[in-house]
This record gives C-alpha cells, structure tokens and sequence, in this order.
C-alpha cells in the first residue's frame, strides 16, 4: 500500500514561523505521528506533499519521499502534484493530512480494509465532531449513501448544522483518482482545488462512493491553531498514560504525567507527579521516578529511584539512586548501584559499579572507577577557560571534603585524598595527597590582641 500525506499548506492559523506539521504533539512532530501510523498500518511508501518550509520539513524526516508543491492551490492541487510518483502504479492509494496526528495504525487499516471490502472507487473517512466548526461537512443522499462533502466556507446555515464531517483521510483507486483530478475547479469560497471534490466527480460518473463513521472522533480531529494542538497533545498524552497503565506501570497523578509518544517503561515501575518522560527514553522494572522529574533520551535499567531530577541523553544502570536535586547531561554513564544525591551534577562521565556522590559535586569529563566515595563539595576542575580535560579516577578512591581535581589528572585505585586540596599533580595507587597549607595556630593571640 502506498501512501499521499499532505504537508505543504502554510498553517496560517497557527501563526507561528514553524511549519505547522512540525509542532509537536505528545512529544513528537505531527507529521511523524501520520508518518508512523501510515506505516504500521502497512503502507510501504510514503510520498509527503511540501511546500511552505519545505526544507525545514525535509530535513527532519527520513524514510518518506518528498514532493514540492510550489503554490498551494488547495487540497486538490497537492494530491495532483504527486501524480508523476504513481505513473506505474495501480491498485489502491490512501490519502492523509499531516495536520491529523491522532488516528491509529488500527484505525487506518481497518479502514482500508473496509475499502477494499466495499469494491468502491474511493472511502471517506468521516466523523461526529462535537464541535464541526471549521471541517468538510458530509451531505448524505436520502437514503445515506455519500452525495458531497461541502466545506465550512461554502457551507449553507442547513449544512452548517450537520455534525458529520470529513476526517481527511481517503482511500482510492489510484488511476481513478488522478483521473478525476484532472477535472476538479476551483470555483468556491476559497478558490482553491478541493480534493473532496474528487468524490463528487466520481460518483456523477457512477461510481461507488464509501463513507466510513470512526468510532471515536478523537482519533480524527485535525490542527488548525495552537488551541487545537493543546487539545490533541492532551488527548495524546491521556492515551499513552493509559496504554502504559494497561502494560502494568503505576501513573499516580495522570494529569501531571507527560509521557512522549515513544516513551517505553517497564513493569511495575512507578511514576509519581509532575515527571516528563521525552524523546526517545527507556526506562526499565521496579523504577520510582518522580515527583518532579525530567528524563528526556534517556536509558535507564531496572531498580532505579529518581526524585527531583532532571536527566537527558545519558545512562543509568541499575540499582541507582537519584536525587534529590541531581542534573545527568549527556554521554554519561551511570553503573549499576551508584548513589548520586543532594545537588550533583555529573556531565560527560562515566561512573563506576557502587560509587557513592552524596552531595555537592560536579563531576564533568571523569571516568571514575567502582567503589569510590567522593566528599562533600568535590569538584573536577575540568576547565581551564579555553579547552576541557579528563580527570581519571580509579577504583575505591575515597576524596575528602570541598577537594577540587584538577584535570588533566590521574588518581590511581586505593588513593586518598585529604580533605581541602587541591590536587594537580597525579595520585599514585594507594597513597594519601594532601595538598592544602599546614595548620598554624599561634598561642594566646586573642590575649595579645587585647
Ligand atoms: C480539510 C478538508 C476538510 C476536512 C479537514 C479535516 C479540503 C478542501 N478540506 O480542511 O473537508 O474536514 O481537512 O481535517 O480538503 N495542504 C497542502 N496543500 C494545499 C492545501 C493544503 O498540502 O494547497 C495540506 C495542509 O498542509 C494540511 C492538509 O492539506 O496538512 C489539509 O489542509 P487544511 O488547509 O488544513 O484543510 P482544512 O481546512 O483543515
Ligand atoms: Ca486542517
């Protein structure tokens, strides 16, 4: 099965400088929840219709083949732009618009089952919105078959009333599409070419025309302004807590949970309020994570606590306990059983099995060894103002309090530092370094002073 999905129109209503099939929802493009649904249902091609943003468009999908339409003369024009993509085509082709982000895979090929089914020319998906204002009403012959789809601009205040609209998606015969394109005007309020009208042509040149009712007209409602996108990431968002319930992960505050669409989590894993979990993160069985918590392309394993924290692009093993107040950035590795607490910061390091950061550290371009137990305060001087160095630590080093490392430097297995140094120079294995003034106390100088 190949698929159009049409994303070249300006989202005027959007007023926004992005594309508007770039605005997220649930935590991912618009555009890629089609893309994504598209293919899960089985299509095999997608060819995606651009032109406002084009490039920007482009560049942020893979996979799909692109087609420009260079003025957007309507619905119409763009599936018409394609035709050359489909000149050894035959067979059935499904149309979408890539400002409807809410339909399922299941939903798309149920519907192009019943298509199939029906032997029909073309399928209309079709839909009772609450709220029609704004869609392609569905005007049904006396005997409710499809007669026309009839847009809100063009639409008479009877037509107006009805609540069955027009979802966007289509299936058709592909050679019967074009075909009919060809004849499609643009005499209406818009004066644009009207896809739907495709369906009118056809059925004049008595072919049969389906127009399938979805269940739920939640999956259907399209994005035209940022009130609507808020409504559908809501619903996104709803959907996924759900789904995630349903595979034995306990959300104790739904309304404050926002999981991205791609978000995986594992059994028995508890989220508590106010968490988002974004991007591309995987987390693992038995987690605690939250309350507020930010975890975004994260990979976590199984056994991890998280309170307070905010992680992105890094790793966490298992058996790890986060927080509170602790910062993970990226391409930092976490071991399994390491404890990180009580305002940390860990960048670009990796920490070794065990190792315990309890509080008041930033350990940036480290790679720290099992079993070590860093003071209170102790900080990787990993900058000196033009270019970033490594600290390398060994296992079970024990660093004293308010000790800065100043990297480039090497602190060898069984090391000790003492508390309040500086150190600048390489620790040997198994030594002590202390590297801060002796102690003088000077006798009865209060007395002397007086
Ligand atoms: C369209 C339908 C309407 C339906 C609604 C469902 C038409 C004429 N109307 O209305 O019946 O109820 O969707 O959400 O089809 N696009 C292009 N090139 C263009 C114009 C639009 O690629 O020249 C793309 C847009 O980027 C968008 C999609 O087609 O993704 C739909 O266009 P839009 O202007 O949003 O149509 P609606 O007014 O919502
Ligand atoms: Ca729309």
């Amino acid at each position: 099965m190949e698929t159009i999905i049409l994303a070249a129109g300006k989202g005027t209503r959007m007023k926004s400088k992005l594309p508007k099939v770039l605005h997220k929802v649930g935590g991912k493009p618009m555009l890629q929840h089609v893309i994504d649904a598209a293919k899960s249902a089985g299509s095999t091609r997608e060819i995606v219709v651009i032109g406002s943003g084009a490039e920007l468009v482009q560049k942020n999908f893979s996979d799909v083949e692109f087609v420009m339409q260079n003025e957007q003369l309507g619905t119409g024009h763009a599936v018409l732009c394609t035709k050359e993509k489909f000149a050894n085509s035959k067979g059935t082709v499904l149309v979408l618009c890539g400002d409807t982000p809410l339909f399922t895979g299941e939903l798309l090929k149920k519907f192009v089952e019943k298509h199939l089914e029906s032997n029909a020319a073309a399928t209309v998906l079709t839909a009772e919105m609450p709220d029609a204002t704004g869609y392609g009403r569905i005007i049904r012959e006396d005997d409710g078959t499809f007669k026309k789809i009839v847009e809100h601009k063009d639409a008479n205040s009877y037509e107006r009333q009805i609540s069955e609209v027009n979802a966007g998606i289509y299936c058709f015969d592909i050679q019967k599409l074009f075909t009919a394109l060809a004849s499609v005007k643009n005499e209406n309020a818009q004066g644009e070419y009207y896809l739907p009208d495709v369906l009118t042509i056809l059925k004049n040149d008595s072919e049969k025309i389906n127009a399938f009712v979805v269940d739920d007209y939640r999956q259907t409602l399209g994005i035209n302004s940022r009130v609507q996108l808020a409504e559908a990431d809501k619903i996104l968002r709803q959907r996924k807590n759900i789904e995630l319930m349903e595979s034995g992960v306990t959300i104790l505050d739904p309304a404050s949970t926002f999981i991205d669409a791609d978000v995986e989590i594992g059994q028995d894993t508890i989220i508590y309020p106010n968490t988002y979990l974004e991007g591309k993160t995987k987390i693992g069985e038995n987690c605690a994570i939250g309350p507020n918590s930010r975890f975004t392309n994260m990979i976590v394993g199984d056994n991890v606590q998280a309170q307070f924290c905010y992680c992105h692009d890094a790793e966490i093993c298992n058996d790890v306990i986060l927080g509170p107040y602790v910062h993970i950035r990226p391409n930092s590795k976490i071991s399994n059983k390491v404890k990180i607490g009580n305002f940390v910061e860990v960048k670009n390091s990796n920490i070794g099995e065990g190792s315990k950061l309890p509080h008041l550290q930033y350990i940036g371009d480290t790679d720290m060894g099992a079993g070590c137990n860093l003071g209170c305060g102790t900080i990787t001087v990993n900058y000196d103002g033009k270019k970033k160095f490594r600290t390398t630590i060994g296992d079970n080093v024990f660093v004293g309090c308010n000790s800065n490392l100043v990297a480039p430097v090497t602190v060898e297995d069984g090391a000790y530092i003492a508390a309040g140094s500086t150190i600048t120079e390489n620790v040997p294995k198994n030594n002590l370094a202390i590297a801060r003034s002796r102690q003088t106390n000077i006798e009865n100088w209060n007395d002397k002073r007086k």
